[in-house]
């Protein structure tokens, strides 16, 4: 999809399908909806005007309406979408909302669109100031390209029903508020396409994405960017120590890719980072398909297992977007890929291996190797420099009984590091929730024989004690564990967007590394 931004009024522009928003500015408990649609423009209120008076339309979120030959418009179709509440009117809505005027489209045929930006006629000061300009082209943007992908590239009788060009239409603002708008768009294409490029990743099946495969999709994109990028494999694994991710790795034919993949800031002449500048690290879990190993995993509902790659997509789709935005810090990503397999090579309950670390562990289950991954990616990561980390996995089912789909999991074990995170999280508009790692539930992962298990004991608190085992590996260095077992896949269709791959985590780990940079 083609994205354009002009600063021209929208009841000027010629196009099959134009986009407007729309509050409900009503208060109270039980007041009936007011609507009100987020625009200046004289020419499309009125043309909406004698639909709205019949009350049918109460402006919630992701609701539609649309018009044919709208008077006194050049636009062939107006399509008012509904935001919600103005009182609680958040960035995130707007995201969606610009989602669903594109998911709107696709079905109708309607090739080439225009989004109306928001204007503030309804929203008082208090709504505009949690809505800068730039957050909200952004958003839009980004709205508009998660919606566009539908998964239907593997179908015989696939219909192309793709929206090719998108432009936003601002009105004629002073300059700073172009730039300002400017800003947001050319941010949005970014990272509405990093997150697009993580939720192919997962969309594929697993005989097709092995890690082999992963480590050359990675590749590809990191030599497009000109990102530096290295897959390596088993002796790699070997030679490094790796005895966890090795361990996992064995009873699959797959050969299992390590891919470490590296942003160096470019600075300009004569500046340079500051020797104690931090490097950030970014670790995935690249477990292509998840069987269970020799602990096999119920049939049913196991094909959902190809999403267990989910954190290492979301690494490499945040790599490509960092390559584009380039902030002024370092930043290496690991990627732990495997096929978690029960062949006849298969690591067993009861085996002990040793990681890269030094630690040994005692395997209780074979389905917990997400973490035995992630243990020796997360040292390895420290070893090449990294001073933050943050890992993102699809680790637990006990995370997704804990929170559900709506917030995945986070943990952490540094205060600096949580509170960036959280000021990630208020850009993305993804929901993550603080679970406990503390010292406390030190005893959940103690072995009999060896320094520490692969599970809890017992079933009680599985996502933290999962995040304990990782805990060990990240030491002292400031880390951040996501948990998105429960948000990596949508299993309902929304209006803003379809079945499938999330793209969970892209663009809080995107933000999150920019606050580091000098
Ligand atoms: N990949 C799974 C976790 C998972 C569950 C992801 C549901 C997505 C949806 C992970 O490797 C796993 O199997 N974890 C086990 C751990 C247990 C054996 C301690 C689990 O959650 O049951
Ligand atoms: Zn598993
Ligand atoms: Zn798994």
């Amino acid at each position: 999809m083609d994205t354009m931004l002009l600063f021209q009024d929208a009841a000027g522009f010629a196009t099959p399908m134009l986009a407007v928003f729309a509050v409900d500015v009503a208060t109270g408990k039980d007041a009936d909806p007011l609507v009100a649609l987020l625009t200046t423009s004289d020419a499309v209120s009125n043309a909406a005007a004698p639909m709205l008076a019949t009350g049918e339309f109460r402006a919630t979120l992701g609701e539609v309406l649309l018009l044919h030959r709208p008077d006194g418009l050049r636009a062939e179709r107006l399509v008012v979408v509904g935001l919600g509440k103005a009182k609680t009117l958040s960035v995130d809505a707007v995201r969606k909302a610009a989602g669903t005027a594109v998911r709107t489209a696709k079905p109708r045929g309607v090739r080439d669109m225009a989004i109306a930006f928001p204007e503030d006629h309804a929203l008082d000061d208090e709504h505009l100031e949690n809505l800068p300009c730039t957050l909200l082209s952004r958003s839009i943007i980004e709205g508009a390209a998660i919606a566009e992908v539908d998964w239907d590239t593997y179908r015989s009788d696939r219909k192309d029903l793709s929206v090719h060009s998108l432009t936003l239409l601002a009105r004629d603002f002073e300059e700073t508020t172009k730039k300002e708008i400017q800003i947001g768009f050319e941010e949005g294409q970014i990272v509405g396409d990093a997150q697009n490029f993580a939720r192919e990743l997962v969309n594929e099946p697993g005989n097709i994405l092995t890690p082999t495969e992963l480590g050359k999709r990675a590749k590809a994109m990191c030599d497009e960017v000109g990102l530096k990028c290295e897959v390596y494999s088993t002796e790699k694994l070997l030679e490094l120590g790796m005895g966890a991710f090795h361990a996992v790795a064995k009873g699959s034919a797959e050969p299992p890719a390590l891919i470490v993949m590296t942003y160096e800031p470019k600075l300009e002449k004569g500046k340079s980072l500051p020797k104690d500048a931090p490097v950030i690290g970014l670790v995935g879990k690249g477990i292509t398909f998840d069987t269970g190993g020799i602990s096999i995993k119920p049939a049913d509902g196991m094909d959902k297992m190809k999403y267990d790659m989910a954190g290492s997509a979301a690494m490499i789709g945040a790599m490509k977007a960092i390559s584009a935005l380039k902030p002024a810090v370092k930043v290496i990503s690991v990627v732990c890929s495997a096929e978690n397999m029960p062949g006849s090579k298969a690591y067993k309950p009861g085996d002990v291996l040793k990681a890269m670390s030094g630690k040994t562990i005692e395997v209780l289950n074979t389905d917990a190797e997400g973490r035995l991954v992630l243990a020796d990616g997360l040292h390895y990561a420290k070893t090449l420099g990294c001073t933050h980390l943050i890992n993102a996995a699809t680790l637990t089912g006990a995370c997704v009984v804990a929170l559900g789909i709506i917030n995945a999991g986070l943990f952490s074990n540094d205060e600096d590091a949580f509170q960036k995170f959280l000021g990630a999280m208020s850009i993305s508009g993804e929901n993550f929730w603080r679970l406990p790692c503390t010292d406390d539930y030190k005893d959940t992962i103690k072995s009999q024989i060896a320094d520490i298990m692969n599970t809890g004991g017992t079933r009680w608190g599985g996502a933290i004690s999962a995040a304990m085992f990782l805990r060990e590996f990240a030491g002292d260095t400031p880390w951040v564990h996501l948990d998105i077992a429960g948000c990596a896949w949508n299993d309902e269709v929304k209006p803003w967007q379809t079945k499938g791959p999330s793209g969970i985590a892209v663009r809080s780990i995107i933000e999150w590394v920019r606050s580091f940079a000098t």
